[in-house]
C-alpha cells in the first residue's frame, strides 16, 4: 500500500511525486489522461518508490489509511469535480488536500461542505515554482488541523528546509492556508514589479547594457537588503542570450504581461476589508496596462517618450536604496492585510510563523524576513511592519534616495507605479492629517453624507450654499 496519492501529473505534481518519494514515502499517482501517467512511471519515476494508477478508485484502493490524496489540479472547477469524484470513495479520516492556487473562497466553501463528511480537508498553498516542487517548496496549509497533524510528518520532510526548520506550517482554519498564499503572490506581484522598474532605470535611464544590468543585480543580491531569489532570477535573465537573434533574451520578449489572478484577488480582498496596498495595487494595474500593447504602440507616436539620460551620480545605490525601501512596503502592504483578514476571519494567523515559512522554498524568499520574523515574534500585535524600529531606521536613512529616484525618473518619464505608490504610501502612513477632510466636506456639499469634527464628537451635516453655514450647521452628538 502507498503512504501518499498524488492526482494531477502536470510538472508540479510530478515533482512533489519525487520529491515525497525522495523523502522516503511511497507515492500512488493518478492522473485524467493515462498516457501522461505511462510516461511519467516510465521516464521520470522508472526505479522509483512511485504506483501508476488509472481511475479514481484505483488510486483510493492502492493507498494505505487513512488516506492522504494531494490534489495538484488547475484551480476552479476541476477541483471540485474530483473531491467529487473521491467523496464517495474515500473512508473515515482520509484526507484531501488542495495544492493549488485556488481562490480562498472557494477553499472556504469546500471545507465548509467537507465537514459535513467524513472526509477532512486541507487548502494548501504551495509556492516555489517547477524548483521549489521538487527540491522543497515552501508549504502554506490551512483548514482541519487533526488532519494537518496526521500529514505533518510528511509535509516537513518534503517542504524546504531554511536553518534546520521546514518550511511548512499550519497556519489555521478553513481558507486560511490558501488566502497566506494569495497574499504571497500578491507580494510577489509587488516586487516583480518594483524590480522591473529598477531595471528600467538602469536601462533607460543610464543606458546600462546587460552585462551591467546583471554586474548591478548580483551585487544587489549579494547586500542583506536585497538578497533574493527573485533578485537572483533576475540578474541570471541578464545573461541568457537569445541563440536566434544573439540579442539579451529578454529584450526578446514581448512587453504584455499576463497574470492568472492571485494578484488581482489579493487587491479585492484588500478593497473589501479596507487594507491599503497601493504597492501590489499598481502592480496589478502595471500588468494591465503592460497588456495594452497595441494601444501603447500607438500613443506612443502621438506623444514624446523618455526625455535623455540621468547625468548625476551614484545613481546606482539611489536606485538600490528606493528598491529597498519599496520592496519593505510591499511586505508592509502584505502582512497589513493579513493582520485584517485574520481578524475579519478568524485565521489566527502567526505572521511570525509567516515569514518564517517564506525564507525558504517560495518566490518571495528573501533574507528581508529574517527581520520580519523576528520582529513579529517579539511584537506579534504590531499593526504595520514599518513602525517596527528595524524598518523605520532602514527606510529613514533611505528617504532622500528614494524620493530622489521618483524625481528623476518623472523628470525622464520613465514610469515608477510601484516606487511611486510605495513612497505615497509611506508619506501618507505617516502623516496625522491627509487632506480626506475636504473630502468628506464634498460628500456632505453634494449628497449630505455628513462628517466629523475635530473638535467635538458627533455626525454633522451643513447646508453649504447658505451664507451663514454656522446657523445651518446641524449635529447630533454621540
Ligand atoms: C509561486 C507562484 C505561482 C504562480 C505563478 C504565476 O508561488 O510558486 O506564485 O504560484 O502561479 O508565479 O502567477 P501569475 O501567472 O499570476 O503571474
Amino acid at each position: 500500500m502507498a503512504q501518499f496519492g498524488l492526482i494531477g501529473l502536470a510538472v508540479m505534481g510530478e515533482n512533489l511525486a519525487l520529491n515525497i518519494e525522495r523523502q522516503g514515502f511511497s507515492v500512488a499517482v493518478y492522473n485524467r489522461t493515462a498516457e501522461k501517467t505511462d510516461s511519467f512511471i516510465s521516464q521520470r519515476a522508472d526505479g522509483k518508490d512511485i504506483v501508476a494508477t488509472y481511475s479514481p478508485k484505483e488510486l483510493v484502493a492502492a493507498l494505505e489509511r487513512p488516506r492522504k490524496i494531494l490534489l495538484m489540479i488547475k484551480s476552479g472547477a476541476p477541483v471540485d469535480a474530483v473531491i467529487e469524484q473521491l467523496k464517495p470513495l474515500l473512508e473515515e479520516d482520509d484526507i484531501i488536500i488542495d495544492g493549488g492556487n485556488s481562490y480562498y473562497e472557494d477553499t472556504a466553501r469546500r471545507s465548509r461542505e467537507l465537514q459535513a463528511t467524513k472526509v477532512n480537508f486541507i487548502g494548501m498553498g504551495v509556492s516555489g515554482g517547477e524548483i521549489g516542487a521538487l527540491l522543497g517548496p515552501s508549504m502554506m496549509p490551512g483548514g482541519n488541523k487533526d488532519a494537518y497533524e496526521v500529514v505533518k510528518p510528511i509535509l516537513t520532510k518534503v517542504a524546504a528546509q531554511v536553518e534546520d526548520s521546514p518550511c511548512v506550517t499550519y497556519l489555521g482554519p478553513g481558507c486560511a492556508g490558501h488566502y497566506v498564499k494569495m497574499v504571497h503572490n500578491g507580494i510577489e506581484y509587488g516586487i516583480m514589479q518594483l524590480i522591473a522598474e529598477a531595471y528600467d532605470l538602469l536601462k533607460t535611464g543610464l543606458g546600462f547594457n546587460h552585462q551591467q544590468l546583471h554586474e548591478v543585480f548580483s551585487a544587489w543580491n549579494t547586500t542583506q537588503e536585497l538578497n533574493s531569489y527573485l533578485m537572483e532570477i533576475t540578474a541570471d535573465i541578464f545573461q541568457y542570450i537569445d541563440p536566434q537573434t544573439k540579442n539579451p533574451l529578454v529584450e526578446m520578449i514581448l512587453d504584455a504581461a499576463e497574470q492568472k489572478g492571485t494578484g488581482n484577488w489579493t487587491v479585492i480582498s484588500a478593497m473589501d476589508l479596507g487594507v491599503p496596498v497601493p504597492t501590489i495595487m499598481t502592480a496589478v494595474n502595471a500588468r494591465i496596462m503592460s497588456a495594452y500593447k497595441e494601444e501603447r504602440v500607438k500613443a506612443s507616436q502621438v506623444f514624446d517618450g523618455v526625455s535623455g539620460r540621468y547625468q548625476g551620480e551614484g545613481f546606482v545605490d539611489k536606485v538600490r536604496d528606493a528598491l529597498y525601501c519599496a520592496i519593505a512596503c510591499a511586505y508592509a502592504e502584505g502582512m497589513a492585510l493579513l493582520k485584517a483578514a485574520s481578524q475579519e476571519r478568524q485565521y489566527h494567523l502567526n505572521l511570525s510563523e509567516v515569514a518564517r515559512i517564506w525564507k525558504g522554498g517560495c518566490i518571495i524568499r528573501a533574507e528581508i524576513l529574517k527581520p520580519m520574523q523576528q520582529i513579529f515574534q517579539a511584537q506579534p500585535d504590531l499593526v504595520n511592519l514599518l513602525l517596527a524600529p528595524y524598518f523605520k531606521e532602514a527606510i529613514l536613512s533611505r528617504t532622500a534616495a528614494w524620493r530622489e529616484v521618483i524625481t528623476v525618473a518623472t523628470q525622464l518619464n520613465i514610469p515608477v507605479p510601484a516606487m511611486s505608490a510605495s513612497l505615497a504610501y509611506f508619506n501618507s502612513y505617516r502623516r496625522d492629517r491627509l487632506p480626506q477632510n475636504l473630502t468628506q466636506a464634498q460628500r456632505d456639499y453634494f449628497g449630505s453624507h455628513t462628517y466629523h469634527r475635530i473638535d467635538q464628537p458627533g455626525t454633522f451635516h451643513t447646508e453649504w450654499t447658505q451664507v451663514d453655514a454656522e446657523s445651518l450647521q446641524t449635529g447630533t452628538a454621540d
